[in-house]
């Protein structure tokens, strides 16, 4: 009989660079923690080929403990390397954490109860009641920590939702889950694209990591902007459009208006030239943000063509900007008394009609189905 090795329940992703240090530690942990509670689990450390000494280390504790070491020599980065664990494992229930020790091994059978009780996605929380971080954290590392999740409260009502020690059974990701994250925000990711709903917060004690460095650097913390970006165009993707249409359309008011004044007050042209000049102007500098920032699939359009399109679409927009002024002060006496009330009107309609000549026309994808899905 062919001897078939049972898969254990649960896997346990950790990535790693520059950890060496830290890995006895956390596998004696771990394991010690788990075979108390009765649990069958494997501990996968996806390595981005630090080459300290991670691999001597690894091949000692596989002596001792189910652990297998990934090493990856191309894709680099956090993120990613949880995502390559999650496709080498076929384990029935995926627990993530960090190799520093700051997320305590001891709450991993807690949160696998959760799981096997119907949870979609537990988290382990520093803001939760019970929950802590390090005495040491400084003010700067504190704030930064609550503006980051601040930034997500659109996307999810976790009180910790950058939390790097998370676990989900592997069945919230099907198919049609596309993970692409950039950064440092695999959790987040998971969280918003498989859609889960019973999402539980467990409290831990965060603990400074005692050996080695932080990697989370500036640069990653950009990164965290993109990813939001966009994660909000992910789940709201007509609102997220038309929000950034409309700052878009603002930051080109403010265009305009300083060409106008400068053509008109420092180039002493005649102010009604200047008034068409800046107009041109300004659409063209909405065009170009609106082709690179909100209407992603529009990119693939030819650009000569596309930006005369866009000139029309805004001459149009201001034709009703300035149409809907002139009707509702000529014949609804209400605005014959309140002009400003119809110039809002007025914008308001010339923007509607300038998005939907855009989203329709000016930047209509070739292939609906590609709208959204880029960066
Ligand atoms: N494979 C791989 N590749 N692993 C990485 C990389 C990388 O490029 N960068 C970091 N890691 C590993 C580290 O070795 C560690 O095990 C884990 O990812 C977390 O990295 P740290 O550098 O310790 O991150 P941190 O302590 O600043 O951030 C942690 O807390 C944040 C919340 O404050 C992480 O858990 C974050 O996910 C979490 O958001
Ligand atoms: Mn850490």
């Amino acid at each position: 009989m062919v001897n078939v090795r049972r898969c254990p329940e649960l896997v346990v992703l950790v990535p790693t660079y520059h950890e060496v240090d830290n890995l006895p530690e956390l596998a004696r942990r771990v394991f010690s923690a788990v075979s108390k509670a009765g649990i069958e689990a494997e501990l996968f450390i996806i390595d981005d080929d630090t080459q300290d000494g991670t691999e001597g280390v690894c091949k000692q504790l596989e002596r001792e403990y189910p652990i297998r070491l990934i090493t990856r020599t191309v894709e680099r980065g956090l993120a990613t390397a949880v995502l390559h664990g999650i496709r080498e494992s076929t384990h029935e229930y995926v627990i993530v954490m960090d190799a520093d020790l700051s997320h305590p091994p001891e709450d991993i059978p807690r949160i696998l109860e959760l799981l096997k009780g119907g949870a979609d996605f537990v988290v382990g929380s520093r803001y939760v009641k019970g929950g802590s971080t390090d005495a040491k954290w400084g003010v700067f590392r504190w704030l930064n920590s609550k503006v980051a999740t601040l930034l997500a409260r659109g996307l999810t009502s976790l009180k910790d939702p950058m939390a790097g020690f998370f676990g989900f059974p592997r069945s919230i990701l099907n198919e049609a889950t596309q993970l692409v994250p950039i950064g440092y925000k695999i959790g987040l990711e998971i969280l918003v694209k498989a859609k889960c709903r019973r999402v539980v917060e467990i409290p831990i004690a965060f603990a400074d990591r005692v050996k080695g460095e932080s990697k989370l650097s500036l640069k990653q913390q950009l990164l965290y902007l993109q990813h939001l970006r966009r994660l909000y165009r992910f789940r709201f993707p007509q609102a997220a459009e038309i929000i950034q249409f409309s700052a878009v359309g603002s930051s080109g008011v403010i265009v305009d208006l300083f060409f106008f004044l400068s053509l008109t007050y420092v180039a002493r042209i005649d102010h009604q030239l200047a008034r068409a000049i800046s107009f041109v102007i300004a659409a063209s500098w909405n065009w170009f943000l609106n082709r690179w920032f909100t209407f992603v699939a529009g990119r693939d359009k030819q650009w000569g063509k596309q930006w005369l399109q866009f000139l029309i679409a805004a001459s149009v927009g201001f034709g009703v900007n300035w149409g809907s002024y002139k009707l509702l002060t000529d014949h609804v006496p209400y605005f014959t008394e309140y002009h400003l009330v119809a110039f809002f009107m007025g914008i308001l309609l010339g923007m509607g009609s300038n998005y939907t000549l855009c989203r329709w026309f000016v930047f209509r994808p070739f292939d609906e189905t590609i709208r959204g899905s880029g960066t």
